[in-house]
């Protein structure tokens, strides 16, 4: 039977049925669809997210952690928080943390918080900056997510947003639609026995607007200087705006 994409007021139980059931090898399938490289991006955006080396940040969607404890990584000090509504996901953020703790030397907080992105338990301007990847696609309402990220940030800190792009060239589009469409969902089938779970993710990108579009979404939450860098030929986009 073809792949079905959920409705839009079935897709939050959806996506979170999803990653409970591919949290405990999500990491392992990661580096291989991305080839490692997720760890280069993720490393490209904390350098855009962080002025310097102290305050308190937010990660969306944060799933198994890795982008919330790269950001604590770089920080001497302040407190970095991973949201995500997959409990199944957090936990393996928390036993990952767990296993780092006595090879971590700063003193940052870390915390993990169960709860969704299109209604942040968090205060206005609670954050210097917050960050999602690989999230904002999962969610019902795009706007809403950057909206909600723009509120917790406070005015002159940074919103970001690292997910899939736009291929560009002549053979690279074809070539990254096969990948995705065909291999990616092999791919999840030998690692996590779950061809289902990874012929979502492509098909998570049909009804997401290109970088262009993301950054006028950015623009309609009010963020100022927005600006988005091509990454992997394109085929992944970090967009930045500035709280007003
Ligand atoms: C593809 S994973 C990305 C995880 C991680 N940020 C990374 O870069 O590897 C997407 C994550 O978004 C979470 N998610 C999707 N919709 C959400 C929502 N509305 N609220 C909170 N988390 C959500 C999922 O549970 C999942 O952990």
């Amino acid at each position: 039977m073809p792949f079905r994409l959920p409705a839009q007021e079935e897709k939050a139980q959806y996506v979170l049925s999803q990653f409970d059931r591919i949290a405990r090898g999500y990491d392992l399938a990661n580096d291989c669809i991305s080839m490692g490289m997720h760890r280069l991006w993720k490393n490209k955006a904390v350098k855009v997210l962080l002025p310097g080396d102290s305050g308190n940040y937010l990660d969306v969607c944060c799933g198994t952690g890795d982008l919330a404890m790269l950001i604590a990584s770089k920080l001497k000090s302040g407190k970095v928080t991973g949201l995500d509504f997959s409990g199944n996901m957090l936990d393996v953020a928390r036993s990952r943390e767990a296993r780092q703790r006595s090879a971590r030397t700063s003193s940052v907080e870390l915390d993990w918080v169960k709860g969704d992105a299109l209604n942040l338990p968090f205060e206005n301007d609670a954050f210097d900056g917050a960050i999602v990847s690989f999230g904002l696609r999962n969610v019902s309402d795009y706007q809403k997510g950057i909206d909600e990220m723009a509120r917790v940030v406070r005015p002159g800190g940074k919103v970001l947003n690292l997910d899939l792009g736009k291929p560009e060239g002549l053979l690279f589009p074809p070539a990254f639609a096969f990948y995705f469409g065909y291999i990616v969902p092999i791919i999840g089938q030998v690692l996590q026995n779950d061809r289902k779970a990874y012929t979502y993710l492509p098909e998570s990108k049909r009804n997401y607007p290109d970088p262009e579009g993301i950054s006028e979404l950015f623009r309609r939450a009010g963020l100022a200087d927005v600006k988005h860098i091509r990454l992997a030929s394109g085929s992944v986009a970090l967009t930045c705006g500035t709280v007003r």
